[in-house]
This record gives structure tokens, C-alpha cells and sequence, in this order.
């Protein structure tokens, strides 16, 4: 059957704010793809670190229709039985006493920074304002996130920004210590950055942010946007820093592919929300919720949790090998199954020609800026699909490193 619906419709019809690939892709099953043409990809991407449970995994599917019979949509002057099953759940394994549900990891992001000024207004004062973040952090796409993104390409057109937002240098403990004061209402931290390049955060670093947190009572944020939900192989990666934020913000992979964010805090700066502070149509929506109460339910399983680290021990091992073939890569790091590898010096800027030259060759990979290859494929990803998957990454490499 002829394909009636064109790649060119994008570059027609939709504002040009994204480049996607020439190949469309119309069906996915577990870490498969397959676009228009029946050509079949490896799915290393997981949708950036979203498809946690593999694409049109039975479980959800059943989760999802099973909430499709009952009811979709009722608006927040009513709650409904998956949202309050996914917010006790979430309290029950987290550090967090309270949570608010929205739509993506923006707005998860928008509603803690707001709730962290808000609670500093409301009990230390308005001259408690300033918003500490970290060069190449990101943190979403409304103002408010672009701006604290440590990322000024993000922001610098749409001024006028808001302010009293400060980017330090990431792990780096003695810029912090001299530049946060009484005047510091949050500090925003990925414990991974993501997008920026795959870069985890020090121990050290992290323990110094909650003790100066601490000392100045600031409330400590973690964006947990892309590390959370076992992609670290914990349910969320703070546990295994032994910092315990007071904010953390997750979606992504939450939702296993259906669009879901959420803010998890303590019962102290939740008070500072009350009915008419914040709001959203969306957010805790029945569906939503009953697709992510399924994904927390097989994510968080001991098994399914080593599982994740086993992974990452075989993709850091074959990543490896690789490069001592190829000589393509710097460094090779992350945590559980989201994977960066640096391009050497003399590669630098290349790291979309290379996941061009992979989809070619029939994988999905992800970049995180010009200079780093990211994988972040689904948590239970199978061996033959890791297996197909690395031998039509040699393909790419091997063409890579001849042009
Ligand atoms: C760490 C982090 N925070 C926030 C976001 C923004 O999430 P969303 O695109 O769902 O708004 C992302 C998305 O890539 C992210 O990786």
C-alpha cells in the first residue's frame, strides 16, 4: 500500500522548532521499530529515556484499556481512584510526604521552583528569592526552566527573563560555598546532567549542596526528570548518594510513554501550595496515572532493579570494546542504562553524524550535545536486541571513522 503521509508534511505544516529523521517510524514493539518502509531499528533512545518498560509493553497496554472503560478525564474539583493509588505510592518509596501531578518534566520543574520561592516568601521574607543552578543543566522549556537552565542558548532570545537565577560551575563545591547566601531560596541539581553531556554528579558534591542547603535554609531540588524510575538502577538516584533532596521532580519515564509529571516534597514546603497557588487541567489525569501506577508497580522490584545494573555492566563492557577497535571515544560514563560516551577530540562536533550513520544501519541512538553519543534504551531491553543492537553500532563506527 502506498504511503499517503509524507516526511515533507513536517517541514510544511509544523513549525520548524524540532529536525527529525527523514524515516518516519509507525510501529514499535519492546526495543523494535519500524518505520513506513517495514525497515526495522534497535531502539537504544527509548524515546530520550522514556519508554522505561519498552514500547507497547502488555502490562501497560492492559493498564491503559482497563482505565479507558471506566473513566478519562474529570478535572480537578473531583480527584479519581489511579492518581490517589499513584500518590501513595510514590510517598510510600520516596523521601517525600506529598506530591502534584502535571503533564512533563517543564512543568514539574515550573511547580517546584515555584513552590520554593513561594514557601521562602511565605516564611523567610521577599529578599529570599535567588534560584542557584549549574552551567549546562537543563530543566525544561518554559521561561521560567530555560532560565535556570544552565544552557544560554536555551533563553537568550526570549528576554526579558526572570530573575535572580545563578549558574555555578557543576561539581564544583568551593564555587557554591562562596556564592550561596541567606538570599538563596533553592539550589537545582541534576544527579546526572543529562541533556548537557551525561556528566554525574560527585558524592561530595552533592553532600556539600545539602549541607550548605542546609546552613542557609534553601531547599535542595533534584531533577530527577531523566534519571528517575530506575533508569540509574534505583527507583530514584538520590538513593544511592545518601542525599536526600527536599524537592524531586520526575516524568519521563514515569508514564512509560504516556505523558505524566510529577513534584514529590515534604509536608512542610507542600503547605505552601494551597487550593488556588497552582493549578493544572491535565495534571493527575485517571489515564496517566493508572498507566504510571503499573510502571512504578514493575519498576520497583529488586529484581528488575539489578537487572538495570547488570545492563549497564554489559553495555559499559561492549562500549569499551568497541572503542579499543574503533578509537572513537574519550571517556565512556553514566549510571545504570543512560550511557554517554565522549567523541574524541578530533570527533568533536561529530556526535549527530554518527547517530545519523546508526540509524542507517538500522539503531536509534541519542546525542547529548555535539560531542557525546547517549544511550538510554528500555530498562528491560533483551539480549538479542543488545546484542543486534551493538553489531549495527560497529557498522556505524566502521563507516564513521572511514569518512
Ligand atoms: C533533566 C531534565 N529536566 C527537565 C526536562 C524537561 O522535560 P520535558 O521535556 O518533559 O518538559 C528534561 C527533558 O529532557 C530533562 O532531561
Amino acid at each position: 500500500m502506498p504511503n499517503t503521509i509524507q516526511r515533507s508534511w513536517f517541514d510544511q505544516y509544523m513549525v520548524p522548532c524540532f529536525s527529525p529523521a527523514k524515516f518516519i517510524p509507525v510501529k514499535a514493539k519492546g526495543s523494535r521499530v519500524w518505520d513506513q518502509d517495514g525497515k526495522e531499528y534497535v531502539d537504544f533512545a527509548g524515546g530520550i529515556a522514556v519508554n522505561s518498560l519498552g514500547h507497547a509493553n502488555d502490562e501497560l497496554k492492559n493498564a491503559l484499556s482497563q482505565q479507558m472503560e471506566n473513566i478519562w478525564h474529570i478535572g480537578n474539583g473531583y480527584t479519581n481512584e489511579p492518581v490517589l493509588k499513584l500518590a501513595k505510592a510514590l510517598v510510600e518509596n520516596t523521601f517525600a510526604d506529598k506530591v502534584f501531578f502535571c503533564n512533563s518534566g517543564a512543568e514539574a520543574n515550573e511547580a517546584a521552583l515555584k513552590i520554593a520561592r513561594k514557601y521562602a516568601l511565605d516564611k523567610y521574607g521577599s529578599h529570599k528569592n535567588e534560584i542557584i543552578s549549574f552551567e549546562n543543566s537543563f530543566h525544561g522549556r518554559t521561561l521560567f526552566t530555560v532560565t535556570v537552565g544552565g544552557q544560554p542558548k536555551y533563553s537568550q532570545d526570549f528576554a526579558p527573563l526572570p530573575q535572580e537565577i545563578s549558574h555555578l560551575p557543576f561539581n564544583d563545591i568551593d564555587a557554591i560555598k562562596s556564592h550561596i547566601s541567606d538570599k538563596t531560596c533553592a539550589v537545582i541539581v541534576e544527579p546526572i546532567i543529562g541533556e548537557g553531556g551525561v556528566i554525574p554528579a560527585d558524592p561530595a558534591f552533592l553532600q556539600a549542596l545539602r549541607e550548605l542547603c542546609d546552613q542557609h535554609q534553601a531547599v535542595l531540588i533534584f531533577d530527577e526528570i531523566q534519571t528517575g524510575i530506575g533508569r540509574t538502577g534505583y527507583l530514584y538516584a538520590y538513593e544511592e548518594t545518601g542525599v536526600k533532596p527536599d524537592i524531586l521532580t520526575s516524568a519521563k519515564g514515569l508514564g512509560g510513554g504516556f505523558p505524566v509529571g510529577v513534584m514529590l516534597t515534604t509536608n512542610n514546603i507542600a503547605d505552601a501550595f494551597q487550593p488556588g497557588t497552582h493549578g493544572t487541567t491535565f495534571g493527575g489525569n485517571p489515564l496517566a496515572a493508572a498507566v504510571a501506577n503499573k510502571v512504578v508497580e514493575l519498576v520497583n522490584q529488586p529484581e528488575f532493579l539489578a537487572g538495570v545494573k547488570e545492563r549497564h555492566q554489559e553495555y559499559i563492557r561492549r562500549m569499551t570494546e568497541l572503542n579499543q577497535r574503533y578509537q572513537v571515544f574519550s571517556e565512556i560514563r553514566g549510571k545504570g542504562l543512560l550511557l554517554g560516551a565522549e567523541l574524541l577530540e578530533k570527533y568533536q562536533g561529530k556526535a549527530k553524524t554518527l547517530t545519523n550513520l546508526a540509524a542507517e544501519e538500522g539503531l536509534i541512538a541519542l546525542i547529548a550535545g555535539p560531542n557525546v553519543l547517549r544511550f538510554a534504551p528500555a530498562l528491560n531491553i533483551g539480549q538479542q536486541d543488545i546484542d543486534d543492537g551493538f553489531m549495527r553500532l560497529e557498522n556505524a563506527l566502521k563507516r564513521f571513522v572511514q569518512e
